[in-house]
Formats: structure tokens, C-alpha cells, sequence
């Protein structure tokens, strides 16, 4: 089974990318083999500084390692590294019908925020199915917002072997030259708040980082927003942002205590917070250390990168001679 996603560089990545994507990444590792990459061209539709681009582009790979990716077992890359993936991202629009990425809601929804779109954002599904049908991928873990995405890759595939392969049978997928893939989305992952209350992300400015400082690190959590209730007063743990981060960072039992002190009163949510703060340590503490180190190791991050490049792009060739036979172009 081959398990692809990737991940955009366009800011330091967070507490919900960690419980919402990442961590699934580091379990699947060893389900099949895995390929995992840093999506700096899709990037390029919102980050527009080169300086900027390499360092968090370099983050991403930083935080894969940190977290827990071997390179041993899966295959790390950079999307530019494999340059078939835009030859065949062309190809693939020849089919694309302008209907099927018109009803993105990514692109609805950043058109309706009153972003001016250019045809980098209007065709960006079309290289996110490049880049799962390229390394014939069976399953794409991803979360929910990226659900269309993986519609839409496999309309595409369809209309593609409809198109060049005489023996497709839609219906089964099978005797086309590009495969079918299967998202995996991560359904039970609940939503992480951020320190706001909203979702969390990188366009809110109310992100947890995963490696800030230690005392920036602090600073975020003792300012995530509780309401009034005073310390001696019961408190309801269903309506705070600290208890719904607390849950993915306690033990079952350390839970069940916390939730007694919510429930009985006499403890402040600055307590809580506190509390948060050791866990969040305790859960990425080690993780921490190894991301520090690899920060001063240039050159590993490199080869790793190197080496991640040469795995992919030789499957991504196989793929191509095929697709370039059925097109013609060959
Ligand atoms: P952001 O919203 O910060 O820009 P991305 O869209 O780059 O994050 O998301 C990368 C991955 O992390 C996706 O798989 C997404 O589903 C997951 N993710 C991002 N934010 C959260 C969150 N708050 N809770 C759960 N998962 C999240
Ligand atoms: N669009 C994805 C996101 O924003 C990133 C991505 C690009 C991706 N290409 C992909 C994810 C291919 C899975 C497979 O999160």
C-alpha cells in the first residue's frame, strides 16, 4: 500500500497540524510505505519571499524528522525536486474541465474572503492530483477541508483514462494508466482550538507552535482566552479552550482529576494553563531537542532531502514514460 500527503511550508507549523495530520504521518509509517512532501509549489500561491520560502520549507522537513519520520522507512521530499509532477500537472488540465475546479470551495472561499485570485489558486487541485496519481498513491490522509481536493483528483484520473486508455472500466478503476486513490480523512481528529477559541491556524495569528522558545511558548498558553469565572467557582470544562487542549495532551486518568477540579472549584484557569504548559513539554520535550539539533545539522536535512528526491522521481519517471506513450507525446 502506498500512503502519499504533503504539506504546505506557509508558516511554522502548529499544535493542530501535529494532533490534526502530522502524528497520523509518524503511525502510518509503519502500515506501508509511505511518502511524504513539502508542498513549496502550491506554496507559491501565497508565500512570495524567496528567503522566506527556503526557511520554511526547511522547517517542514525539520519538523517531520523531529516528530518522528524516518527517513529509513519513509520517503522525504520536496514537491519542486520531482519536476515531472508540473509536466504531468499540464497534461492533466488538458482534461480538467473548468466546471469541476470552478466549484472548489478553497476557491470560493478565498475568492468570497476577497483575495484576487490568479490561475495559480484556480488550478491548484489540478497539481495536488498531479502530485497523488504521479506516485500511483492507494491512500491520502488528509483532513477534512482537503476532501474536494481528493474528489476532484479522482474525476480527474477518470476523465484522463477515459480520454487515453480504450480497456478503463470506471466503474472499477482498473486498466487505466493512472490509479484510482482513496483519502483517508481524519475524521475523528476534533477541530484544535486555538488560543483565541477559533480554530487553529496559521492564517488567525492564535497558534500554539510546535518550537517556539520556552518562554514564548508560555506566553501563548497563559494567554489563551478563558472567560471571568472565579478561582473558587466550578467551572465548565466543555466550554474552555484549555480543558479541549488539555484532552489531547493528559493521560485518561490525569484527565479525570482535571475534569474533578473543573467540576468542584478552587482552582483558577491559570492553574489550568500551567498544567498545560508541563504537558505540552512532557509530550514534546524529546521532539523538541531532536529539532534543535537538526537545526544545526545542515547537511543531514540535505541528504535526506537528496536522497528522498531520487526515490520519488524514479517512481514519478515510470509514471511519466507511460502517460507520455498513451498521450502521444512519446
Ligand atoms: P493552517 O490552517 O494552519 O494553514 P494547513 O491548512 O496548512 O493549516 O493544514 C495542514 C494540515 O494540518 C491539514 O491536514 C489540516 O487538516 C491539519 N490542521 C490544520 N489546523 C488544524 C486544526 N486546528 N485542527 C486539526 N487539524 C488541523
Ligand atoms: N493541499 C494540501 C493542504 O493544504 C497540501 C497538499 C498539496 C497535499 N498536495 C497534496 C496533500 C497531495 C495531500 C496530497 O493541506
Amino acid at each position: 500500500m502506498r500512503i502519499l500527503s504533503g504539506v504546505q511550508p506557509s508558516g511554522k507549523l502548529h499544535v493542530g497540524n501535529y494532533f490534526g495530520a502530522i502524528r497520523q504521518f509518524v503511525d502510518l509509517q509503519h502500515k506501508g510505505s509511505g511518502l511524504y512532501f513539502i508542498a513549496d509549489l502550491h506554496a507559491l500561491t501565497t508565500v512570495r519571499d524567496a528567503a522566506k520560502l527556503r526557511e520554511l520549507t526547511r522547517d517542514v522537513v525539520i519538523t517531520f524528522l523531529a516528530l518522528g519520520l524516518d527517513p529509513e522507512r519513509a520517503t522525504l521530499f520536496k514537491q519542486s525536486d520531482v519536476p515531472e509532477v508540473s509536466e504531468l500537472s499540464w497534461i492533466l488540465s488538458t482534461v480538467t474541465p473548468m466546471g469541476l475546479l470552478e466549484r472548489a470551495h478553497s476557491f470560493k472561499d478565498k475568492v468570497a474572503h476577497g483575495i484576487s485570485p490568479d490561475h495559480g489558486l484556480f488550478a491548484y487541485p489540478v497539481l495536488m492530483a498531479a502530485d497523488i496519481l504521479i506516485y500511483r498513491s492507494d491512500v491520502v490522509p488528509v483532513g477534512k477541508d482537503q476532501k474536494q481536493h481528493l474528489e476532484i483528483t479522482r474525476d480527474i484520473a477518470v476523465k484522463f483514462n477515459q480520454t487515453y486508455c480504450p480497456g478503463f472500466d470506471p466503474s472499477t478503476g482498473k486498466g487505466g494508466v493512472l490509479k484510482l486513490p482513496d483519502a483517508m480523512i481524519m475524521e475523528d481528529t476534533a477541530i484544535v482550538p486555538g488560543i483565541d477559541g477559533q480554530k487553529m491556524s496559521k492564517s488567525y495569528n492564535n497558534t500554539i507552535e510546535l518550537f517556539a522558545p520556552d518562554k514564548e511558548t508560555q506566553k501563548r498558553i497563559m494567554s489563551i482566552k478563558t472567560d471571568s469565572t472565579p478561582v473558587e467557582a466550578p467551572k465548565d470544562p466543555e466550554k474552555c479552550t484549555v480543558y479541549a487542549l488539555l484532552k489531547l495532551f493528559a493521560t485518561p486518568e490525569e484527565l479525570a482529576i482535571i475534569r474533578d477540579q473543573y467540576l468542584r472549584g478552587g482552582v483558577g484557569y491559570g492553574d489550568f494553563k500551567k498544567q498545560l504548559v508541563q504537558l505540552f513539554m512532557r509530550q514534546f520535550g524529546e521532539a523538541r531537542r531532536r529539532q534543535a539539533e537538526l537545526m544545526k545539522n545542515a547537511d543531514y536535512v540535505d541528504e535526506v532531502l537528496a536522497r528522498g528526491a531520487e526515490r520519488a522521481r524514479k517512481i514519478a519517471s515510470e509514471l511519466m514514460d507511460e502517460v507520455r506513450k498513451v498521450t502521444g507525446l512519446r
